[in-house]
């Protein structure tokens, strides 16, 4: 089938979507995410001038703090020109289509796109529209995909984990609206994780959830048990249509990660979430800032996995 990520070479020429990314393209990202980090001094991430001359456009239609940033970090590590559109003050803001923004950016000499749109499909409907040296980077669009979060998230977990063939992992929360959750499950999937489970209740979980290859808990003194990983959510209230949730206190007496919920899952459990955290809500603070919480080191590695991205799309075959 042909894969709109690749070129006639197989090799990544967008990042749109984990979803049928070949096991070999996540673990070459992986490996070289991995190179410009320097372990042996507090987790740097090292500069590397692979995009010297080469201009990078933020273009992000949703609000973003990490993402946008470790973006414009990563693109500067590399020696990057780097564009952050302001869209509130952009002429999109005066009726101009998003195909005719991106026309215009291309016109500027736009080597690459990093496109955050609230409309899933969004990013594929720009590379589909772009000359073929362009390349667009998908920073999350809708309820669809956040490939970049999720290649992040890997990286964490090979960092701490070391494998992924023996992990169970345990996604929780709010599934139904998460383009996170789609990407984590794909990306797990992919590198051979054997056990995915999501824990929510049933309201904040897509219809045949099941066909993802995860299983399905709604209780998560069960869904946590012994379990390595855990890979909290965002209440996505934006993309809520109605009540999906009967309040803020319930959802947290059920679904909140508390110190006592968490004394389910294997010791060494890491507990992680993409941000931003509702404390109180999702997560009880001691959870968040304590032992087993992997939260801050998931946005230091963002920026070691973005570098890794945009200098692989930079490097291939014309
Ligand atoms: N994880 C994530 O996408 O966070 P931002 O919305 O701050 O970019």
């Amino acid at each position: 089938m042909n894969n709109p990520q690749l070129n006639k070479h197989g090799e990544l020429q967008h990042l749109l979507t984990t979803e049928g990314l070949p096991v070999t393209i996540v673990r070459e990202i992986l490996d070289r995410a991995a190179t410009f980090v320097d372990v042996s001094d507090g987790l740097e991430i090292n500069n590397a001038p692979l995009l010297q001359g080469k201009s990078v456009f933020n273009v992000f239609f949703e609000n973003s703090t990490r993402t946008r940033t470790t973006f414009e970090i990563a693109a500067k590590r590399l020696s990057a020109d780097v564009v952050n559109l302001n869209i509130g003050a952009s002429s999109t803001s005066k009726g101009e289509t998003l195909m005719d923004t991106v026309d215009n950016l291309c016109a500027m000499h736009a080597d690459m796109f990093v496109v955050r749109h609230g409309q899933s499909g969004a990013a594929h409907f720009i590379a589909k529209h772009v000359d073929p040296g362009i390349h667009v980077i998908n920073a999350g669009d809708g309820r669809h995909a956040h490939p970049t979060q999720a290649l992040l998230d890997m990286f964490t977990i090979r960092h701490f984990k070391k494998e992924f063939h023996n992990l169970r992992v345990a996604i929780v929360g709010d599934v139904l609206h998460s383009r996170v959750a789609r990407s984590q499950i794909s990306a797990l999937t992919t590198l051979g994780v054997p056990e995915v489970r999501v824990i929510a209740p049933k309201t904040l979980l897509p219809t045949l959830v099941e066909n993802l290859g995860v299983k399905v808990y709604h209780d998560m003194a069960r869904g946590l048990r012994d379990v390595d990983v855990v890979l909290m959510l965002r209440l996505q209230n934006e993309r809520m249509q109605g009540a999906a949730l009967p309040s803020a206190g319930e959802y947290f007496k059920y679904y909140g990660l508390t110190e006592e919920k968490l004394a389910r899952a294997k010791q060494d459990v890491i507990v992680m979430h993409p941000g931003p955290m509702n404390r109180g809500i999702e997560i009880d603070s001691s959870v968040a800032d304590g032992p087993n919480s992997v939260i801050l080191s998931q946005v230091t590695f963002g920026i070691a996995v973005r570098m890794a991205v945009m200098s692989m799309l930079a490097g291939v075959s014309k």
